[in-house]
């Protein structure tokens, strides 16, 4: 399967993401270099980590090791926000540890703790885009007036904003804020911030044939969210990837909304 087979967003400069990508927070070591491995086998063609997730070499290693082109996998990964004035440096060894000349995707990983370095810390992103060592930037756990204070001081809007996101947390408007700003909304944690026992999550896998964390996967591509599970277990490594035979009906849709809506 190559990106073109899978269903994507389009982020500014005509950079297609994937909406199911793959996780790797807490994937160190040899458990990270085999999960990520076995992600790229399985299909997947997105793969999520961070500066301070300690595993960019791992995940560097198995996409070589995975013998598919650089240009069919879309790789994330985020600049701490304390390394203010660091931030090519950070880059730089984001590329070396991953062994690619450019990332995808580079967020800022939170809201800097100074908010007078919020607006220098996204011109750097800028830089790194137009030197071509990133295709697109966004942030990340930013609210939507800390993403109006970039649009409003530099015209350009952050192409993400990878945020916590589940049924449990739905949030119509603040998914419609993003769409109004042109910001792709990527959720993270959608099992942890999930009850997977859920009657209404149960009852609607039972009447697919799936689990409940297929439902909870489907319904974020099927809401045109971004979606990144990780697991370093082999089965759900692939069963989270087997989310595309089946679709859920917009009233099925609904009543997941209503989870975050009580
Ligand atoms: N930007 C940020 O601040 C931020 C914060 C948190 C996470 N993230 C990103 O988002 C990714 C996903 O979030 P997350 O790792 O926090 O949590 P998650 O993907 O919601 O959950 C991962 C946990 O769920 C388990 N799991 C995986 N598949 C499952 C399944 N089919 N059924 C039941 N349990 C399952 C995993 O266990 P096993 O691994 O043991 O299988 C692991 O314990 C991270 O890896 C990271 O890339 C970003």
């Amino acid at each position: 399967m190559d990106l073109t087979d899978q269903p994507t967003v389009l982020l500014p400069g005509d950079v297609r993401m994937p909406l199911l990508g793959f996780g790797t927070w807490q994937a160190t070591g040899q458990a990270g270099y085999d999960a990520v491995l076995a992600a790229l086998d399985t299909g997947y063609r997105h793969l999520d980590t961070a500066t301070v997730y300690g595993n960019e070499r791992e995940v560097g290693r198995a996409l070589m090791e995975s013998g598919l082109r650089r240009e069919d996998v879309f790789i994330t990964t985020k600049l701490p926000a304390d390394r203010v004035g660091r931030e090519q440096e950070t880059l730089q060894a984001s590329l070396e540890a991953l062994g690619v000349d450019q990332v995808d995707l580079w967020l800022i990983h939170w809201p800097p703790s100074s908010p007078g370095d919020s607006i220098p810390l996204w011109r750097e992103l800028l830089a790194a885009r137009d030197e071509n060592l990133t295709r697109a930037i966004g942030v990340s756990n930013y609210s939507t007036a800390q993403i109006d204070e970039l649009i409003q001081s530099t015209e350009e809007n952050p192409a993400v904003n990878q945020i916590r996101w589940s049924p449990a947390l739905y949030d119509r408007q603040r998914h419609a804020e993003h769409r109004d700003r042109g910001v792709v909304l990527e959720g993270y944690s959608p099992f942890k911030a999930s009850d997977l026992s859920d009657p209404v999550l149960t009852r609607i896998a039972s009447a697919h044939g799936v689990s409940p964390a297929q439902v909870v996967l489907r319904w974020h591509i099927d809401h045109e969210i971004v979606v990144i599970p990780k697991s370093v277990t082999p089965e759900r490594i692939s069963a989270n990837f087997d989310v595309f035979q089946f679709s859920l009906t917009a009233e099925e849709m609904r009543d997941i909304d209503a989870l975050g809506e009580v």
